[in-house]
């Protein structure tokens, strides 16, 4: 996005940040790219900011990854915090919103807060494995996935080789 000139306001909350110690190799580091190509960096309690406001202008909003319990303060309409409220303004003002739930398996209270944002217009993108692209490594699947959301907003990209018969 950085690289594009397309400006991003980022939220990790507290508990991406605790999930982030587990799955990354350096935790520090990988906050610090977060930072490094991120404009704005936002603390998850700054409700305050300029994304909590219908006001400020922006395209849209991805949540990448999003947990169930966001997925479910979305669909419910419950902002208790900077994520779920900058989601709750993209479906007010009716802008762009893409969700990339992890989880697995779905129960059905999962599928159902995904059909109920999807019915509005929500883009819901899981990270789903893709084959037919020959992927040789995890940095592979990670861009096809990328590559899909960057679609949603028509940002143009090479992360993954399209569909060609
Ligand atoms: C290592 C680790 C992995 C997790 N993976 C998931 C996941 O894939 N999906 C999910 O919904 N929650 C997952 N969780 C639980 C969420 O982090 C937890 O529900 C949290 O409250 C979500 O908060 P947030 O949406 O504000 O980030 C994971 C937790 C840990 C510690």
């Amino acid at each position: 996005m950085k690289k594009k000139g397309i400006e991003t306001h980022v939220v990790v909350s507290e508990s991406a940040k605790t999930v982030m110690k587990y799955e990354s190799d350096n935790f520090e580091e990988s906050m610090k790219r977060i930072e490094s190509s991120s404009d704005k960096i936002y603390a998850e309690n700054d409700i305050a900011a300029s994304i909590a406001s219908g006001s400020f202008k922006v395209d849209g909003m991805i949540v990448a990854p999003c947990s169930m319990k966001t997925l479910s303060a979305i669909a419910n309409g419950y902002s208790d915090n900077l994520v779920s409220r900058a989601a709750d303004v993209q479906l007010k003002q009716q802008r762009k919103l893409v969700l990339v739930p992890r989880e697995s398996p779905l129960n059905a209270i999962h599928l159902e807060n995904m059909l109920k944002l999807s019915r509005i217009g929500v883009w819901i993108i899981p990270p789903m494995l893709c084959y037919y692209t020959k992927p040789k490594s995890v940095e592979d699947m990670t861009d096809n996935v990328v590559g899909r959301v960057l679609d949603a907003f028509e940002v143009e990209h090479n992360l993954y080789k399209r569909w060609e018969k």
